[in-house]
């Protein structure tokens, strides 16, 4: 089920992504309509949209475009409930419609050989985002992070697009100095 707020967030957000080659130039012309989206949001969300888990964040798909150069989730983050540490191999645009998400970014500071070892992370900046506001990512280098809310806070919403169906991504072992690619569920809309 859609709406009109919506199909419109879709119909404008492909038509500005087929306009733009480069990952950067996307998340510039996307993070405005996110912007709008989610002030919206409670006008399309339906309750399959807020389910839960208590094993951890769930990713509830809102959209994914046919030929998977799009998809759009809702993500709920009950306090306490992290993602590992991973990168997503696509630009993202993130907006939160509910809580306070907290993102830590690690930085890479060994050369990128495309290996999957020998990868060095350092901490970096957190940045906390409260209802209505919106961040982005880009790939290559990739933006390496931890998202989720922490147990002194309440449940997190967000929306995330994404350039493409976001069913797999790198998660890092700090300690190890590895990364591996993992296949992550979703609750179909
Ligand atoms: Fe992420």
């Amino acid at each position: 089920m859609t709406s009109d707020v919506l199909d419109s967030f879709i119909n404008q957000a492909t038509a500005r992504c087929d306009l733009q080659s480069e990952p950067d130039d996307c998340v510039l012309a996307l993070a405005p309509l996110m912007l709008d989206l989610i002030v919206h949001a409670s006008t399309f969300l339906r309750p399959h949209h807020y389910l839960s888990s208590d094993a951890g964040y769930t990713r509830n798909l809102i959209y994914e475009a046919p030929n998977k150069a799009l998809s759009l989730y809702a993500l709920v983050w009950l306090p306490g409930q992290w993602t590992p540490v991973h990168d997503h191999g696509s630009w993202g645009v993130v907006g939160v419609v509910e809580g306070v998400l907290e993102e830590r970014a690690y930085v890479r500071v060994s050369p990128d050989r495309g290996a999957d070892k020998e990868i060095d992370l350092v901490r970096g900046g957190i940045v906390l985002l409260r209802s209505g506001s919106v961040t982005s990512f880009v790939p290559n280098p990739d933006h390496i992070h931890v998202t989720g809310v922490p147990t002194e806070r309440p449940r997190a919403v967000s929306l995330h697009l994404y350039g493409r169906t976001m069913n797999d991504f790198n998660v890092y072992d700090v300690e190890a100095r590895t990364r591996r690619r993992i296949t992550v569920p979703h609750n179909e809309s």
